[in-house]
C-alpha cells in the first residue's frame, strides 16, 4: 500500500511536486494561463499535466474544478488523478493549502487526499507473474520487466507526503484516511481474488487474520455448527458445492459503547446460478458476489482500528453457488432459521437465501438497527446503472442516515421503495414464500423477501450489484473490485457515535 505522510513544507528537491489547481484560479496561482491552455490544461476536474520543473524535478498539475464547488469528493478524485499522472516517480510531495484554505477543514482535506492517493495507486497483482504476488517470477528478466512495467502509469508511486497547512487536526485526518482506505483495499483484494482461490474457507481465514490484527473478534462456524444454528438457506445453497460453507461472526466491542448495530453481508464466493445456471457472459464477474460480505468485514475492521464507540456485530454467510449432483433443484423447499419455509424456484436467486438466515439471527439479538449489503440483483443495475447502489428499508430515519453517510463519504446510493402490495408476488403454492417474484421490479421483490426475516428490527438494505465491481478503470481505482460500501458503513456507524455523544446529558 502507498505510504502517505505529512510534511512541513515542499522540499527544495521534491522529485515530483504535485500541485492542485482550481479552474478559476489558474492565474492567481501564478501560472501562465494561455500556455497551460495550449497544453490542454485548464484546471478542470480530471485534467492533469506533467512537466519538467528546473533541471531535475518534475511537476504535476492536477485540476480540481472551480473553487466554489470544491468538496472532499473533488479532492479525493484529484488525488486519484495524481496517482495516475505521476509517471515513473516513486515519491512525491503534494500541496493543497492554496485551494483548500478557508474552504475545507484541514483534517477533512487531509483524509480525502490520503484516501484518494491510496485508492488510486491500488493494483491487484497477486496473480501477475511480474507483480509482487505469490505467482511472482524470479530472475533477471523478470526483475527488469517489473521495473519497466510496474512503474509506468504511476503504479510505481511508493510514498507521498502531503504538505501540512500547520493545523494539528491533520494528523487525525491522515490516520482516518489511511485506516479507511486500507480497509477499502482489503475489500477490493477479497473481491478480486478468483473464486477458485477465495473459497468460503479462505475468505473466513483472511477475515479472521485481519480481525486479529485490529482487535475485532471473529468466530468462524463450519458445516456442523451451521447445521446446529439452523441456517437452512446457507445449507441449501451450499448443497451443489464441493466447498464447505463458512459463517463468520465478527464483533467490535469498544468499552463504554453507545448502542449496537448489526451488519450483514452477502458472501457468495462464486455465483454460477446453480441449476438455474447463468449464461457465460453473466458469470464472468461472479467472483464479485461476496462484495457485500467483503465490505462489511473491512468496515468492521476499520471501526475497530478507529475505536468507533458503538458495538458492532457482523453476520457473514459464505458459500459458492454451484451445480454439483446434490445441488438444490428448482421447486425444492427448505426451512430458514426463523422457521419460514421457502420454495426455491430459481437457484440463481441465492443471495436472499443466505441473507435470510443471517438477518434472522441478527434480529434475534435485538440490535438497534440492521444494515445489509449485497450484490443482490441485476435488476438494480438496470435501474441505477453500475455506479449507484439501491437503498431500501423499513425505517425512514435509518434510510436517511445511510443516505447522508454515503453522501458524506463520496459513495452514491439512491432510495427505492418496498411496496407492500408487491409482497403477493412472492406467494408460494407449497411453502410460506417463494424466492422469486414476477418479471419486473426484481430489486424490490428481493428487498421484500429479505424484509420477512428482519423480525421488526429497523433494517436497511443496500443492493450493491452495480457499484461493487468495475468492468473498466473508474474515478477511484482500476477495473475490478471497488470496495464499495466500506466508507458508507464506517460513516454511518461513526455518525451514530457522534449522535450518541451529542445526545448524552451534560454535567
Ligand atoms: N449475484 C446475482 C446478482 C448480480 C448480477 C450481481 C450482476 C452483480 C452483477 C444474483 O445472485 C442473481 O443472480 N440475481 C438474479 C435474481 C433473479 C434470478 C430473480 C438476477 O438478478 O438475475
Ligand atoms: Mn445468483
Ligand atoms: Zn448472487
Amino acid at each position: 500500500m502507498l505510504n502517505v505522510t505529512l510534511a512541513r513544507s515542499m522540499p527544495a528537491r521534491p522529485g515530483l511536486a504535485i500541485h492542485l489547481v482550481a479552474s478559476d484560479a489558474l492565474a492567481d496561482a501564478g501560472y501562465d494561463v494561455r500556455l497551460l491552455e495550449r497544453m490542454g490544461f485548464g484546471g478542470k476536474a480530471g485534467e492533469r499535466l506533467l512537466m519538467p520543473s528546473g533541471d531535475r524535478d518534475v511537476e504535476l498539475l492536477v485540476g480540481v474544478g472551480p473553487l466554489d464547488e470544491l468538496s472532499t469528493d473533488a479532492l479525493r478524485r484529484a488525488a486519484v488523478q495524481a496517482t495516475r499522472g505521476a509517471g515513473n516517480s516513486r515519491s512525491a510531495t503534494l500541496v493543497h493549502a492554496h485551494v483548500t484554505e478557508g474552504r475545507i477543514e484541514p483534517a477533512w482535506a487531509t483524509q480525502a487526499l490520503a484516501e484518494g492517493l491510496i485508492l488510486g495507486s491500488y493494483r491487484f497483482t497477486a496473480h501477475k507473474s511480474d507483480g509482487d504476488g505469490s505467482a511472482a517470477a524470479t530472475g533477471e528478466a523478470a526483475e527488469a520487466k517489473k521495473k519497466a512495467g510496474a512503474r509506468s502509469n504511476g503504479a510505481g508511486l511508493e510514498k507521498v507526503a502531503i504538505v501540512s497547512t500547520g493545523d494539528r487536526s491533520e494528523r487525525d485526518g491522515l490516520r482516518r484516511g489511511i485506516a479507511i482506505a486500507s480497509a477499502v483495499l482489503f475489500a477490493r483484494d477479497l473481491v478480486n481474488e478468483p473464486g477458485g482461490v477465495l473459497t468460503p474457507t479462505v475468505a473466513a481465514e483472511r477475515i479472521s487474520a485481519r480481525a486479529a490484527d485490529v482487535g475485532a473478534t471473529a468466530t468462524v462456524l463450519g458445516p456442523e455448527e451451521i447445521r446446529e444454528e439452523r441456517l437452512g438457506g446457507l445449507l441449501a445453497v451450499n448443497q451443489g458445492s464441493d466447498e464447505e460453507p463458512r459463517f463468520v461472526r465478527l464483533e467490535h466491542r469498544p468499552e463504554g459503547a453507545e448502542g449496537h448495530v448489526a451488519l450483514v453481508g452477502k458472501g457468495i464466493t462464486f455465483d454460477s446460478g446453480g441449476l438455474s445456471i447463468k449464461p457465460a457472459d453473466g458469470m464472468m464477474t461472479m467472483k464479485c458476489d461476496m462484495g457485500g460480505a467483503a465490505a462489511v468485514a473491512a468496515a468492521v475492521c476499520a471501526m475497530a482500528e478507529l475505536d468507533v464507540p458503538v458495538a458492532v456485530t457482523a453476520y457473514l454467510p459464505f458459500t459458492d453457488n454451484m451445480n454439483g449432483g446434490s445441488a438444490q433443484r428448482p421447486g425444492d423447499v427448505y426451512t430458514a432459521r426463523n422457521g419460514t419455509t421457502v420454495e426455491v424456484l430459481n437457484t440463481d436467486a441465492e443471495g436472499r437465501l443466505v441473507l435470510a438466515d443471517a438477518l434472522a439471527w441478527a434480529a434475534e439479538e435485538t440490535p438497534d438497527a440492521i444494515v445489509d449489503l449485497a450484490t443482490l440483483t441485476g435488476a438494480c443495475m438496470i435501474a441505477l446503472g453500475d455506479r449507484i447502489a439501491g437503498l431500501m428499508g423499513t425505517d425512514d430515519d435509518l434510510v436517511a442516515e445511510l443516505r447522508s453517510a454515503a453522501e458524506g463519504t463520496g459513495e452514491r446510493v439512491w432510495p427505492l421503495p418496498l411496496p407492500d402490495d408487491y409482497r403477493r408476488m412472492l406467494d408460494s403454492t407449497v411453502a410460506d414464500i417463494k424466492n422469486i417474484g414476477a418479471r419486473y421490479g426484481g430489486t424490490l421483490t428481493a428487498g421484500l423477501f429479505l424484509r420477512e426475516f428482519t423480525g421488526g428490527v429497523p433494517w436497511a438494505h443496500l443492493d450493491i450489484a452495480g457499484p461493487a465491481f468495475g468492468d473498466s478503470d473508474w474515478d477511484e481505482g482500476p477495473a475490478g473490485g471497488t470496495g464499495f460500501g466500506v466508507r458508507t458503513l464506517v460513516g454511518f456507524v461513526e455518525g451514530r457515535a457522534a449522535a450518541a455523544i451529542s445526545e448524552a446529558p451534560v454535567g
